[in-house]
C-alpha cells in the first residue's frame, strides 16, 4: 500500500503496555504480554533486538546481562543459544513482592512467537532498538509483518513501529509508506524540538514518543499543530496521565496498565 499512514481515532486514551505488563511480570516475556492482554491494554509494546542468525527477539537491552542469566551482546548469539536462557528469574529477585514461581525459566520470545500467540487479536507497538547494530533489521521486520498479514490493511492501526533511530524509520517509510511510525525522543531531543522539528518528523511519522517528564503544554501544542499525535513514555502516575490527556495526548506507555484503568485492579 502506498497511501500515507494514519492512526484510527478512538474515544479513549490508548494504553500501550510498556514491555508488556512489566510492572507485574518480567518485561518483554510472554507472561508479561499475556497479562497485558488480560488487563485490556490497547497495545503491547515490544522492544526488538536481532540475533546473530537474523531472528527478531523481544529484549530491551542490546546485551543479555540485565534481564537474563546470559552475558554479552545479543548479536553475538544465535537464537538457539538465547533460548537456553532464563529471562524471568531476575524479576523475582529484584521485585520480590511481585515474584511468581512461574516466572522462573521464562524464555526470550521471538516476534514470530508473539504473533503466533496473539495473531490479530492484539495491537502491537514495536520498537526498533539499536537498528544500527544489525543487518537489515528493517527488511526482516517488514517480511515478518507481511507474512502475518499485518500489511494487508495498515489503516487499522494494528501495528505501529517506533524508534529513536530516524534513519531506521526513514528506511521503513520508504519501504511501506502506509505503516504508522513513531519518532521516539529523548529528553534532550524534546528540549530542542520546535515546530520545524515536528514538520521534519511528520514527513515520515504519524506520532512522536517523548519522555513524559520533559514535555509541557507548548511542546504538545506544537506537535498537534503539525498534525502529529503524542505518545509519551513511561507514565505510571495517574495524575500525570490526567494532565497529559487534558493537554491532548492520545496514548501513553505505562508499566502498570491498571493505574490508568480504574475498572481493573489486580493487586
Ligand atoms: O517506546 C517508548 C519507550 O519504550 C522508550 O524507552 O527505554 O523503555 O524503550 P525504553
Ligand atoms: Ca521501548
Amino acid at each position: 500500500s502506498t497511501t500515507k499512514a494514519t492512526l484510527p481515532t478512538t474515544d479513549h486514551l490508548l494504553i500501550f503496555a510498556h514491555r508488556g505488563a512489566s510492572g507485574y511480570a518480567p518485561e518483554n516475556t510472554m507472561a508479561s504480554y499475556r497479562l497485558a492482554y488480560e488487563l485490556g491494554a490497547d497495545y503491547i509494546e515490544i522492544d526488538l533486538q536481532m540475533t546473530k542468525d537474523g531472528h527478531l527477539v523481544a529484549l530491551h537491552d542490546d546485551s543479555l546481562d540485565r534481564t537474563t542469566n546470559g552475558k554479552g551482546k545479543v548479536f553475538l548469539h544465535t537464537l538457539e543459544e538465547l533460548k537456553q536462557l532464563d529471562a524471568g528469574s531476575w524479576f523475582n529477585e529484584q521485585f520480590p513482592s511481585f515474584a511468581k514461581l512461574e516466572y522462573e525459566g521464562l524464555t526470550i520470545p521471538t516476534l514470530r512467537e508473539i504473533f503466533e500467540e496473539f495473531g490479530h487479536d492484539m495491537n502491537y507497538y514495536i520498537e526498533m532498538k539499536n537498528p544500527q547494530q544489525y543487518n537489515n533489521m528493517e527488511d526482516t521486520l517488514i517480511l515478518l509483518l507481511e507474512e502475518y498479514g499485518f500489511l494487508d490493511d495498515v489503516s487499522d492501526g494494528k501495528v505501529i513501529i517506533s524508534s529513536f533511530n530516524e534513519r531506521s524509520l526513514r528506511i521503513l517509510y520508504a519501504m511501506e509508506p502506509s505503516l504508522p511510525l513513531t519518532k521516539l525522543q529523548s529528553p534532550y531531543e524534546v528540549k530542542k524540538s520546535t515546530k520545524n522539528t515536528f514538520k521534519k518528523i511528520s514527513k515520515y511519522a504519524v506520532a512522536v514518543g517523548p519522555s513524559y517528564k520533559s514535555i509541557n503544554e507548548e511542546y504538545i501544542k506544537n506537535a498537534l499543530d503539525i498534525g502529529l499525535q503524542i505518545h509519551p513514555y513511561t507514565v505510571d502516575d495517574p495524575f500525570a496521565i490526567e494532565q497529559l490527556e487534558k493537554w491532548g495526548v492520545t496514548g501513553i506507555f505505562t508499566n502498570f496498565i491498571d493505574v490508568s484503568n480504574p475498572d481493573v485492579y489486580i493487586m
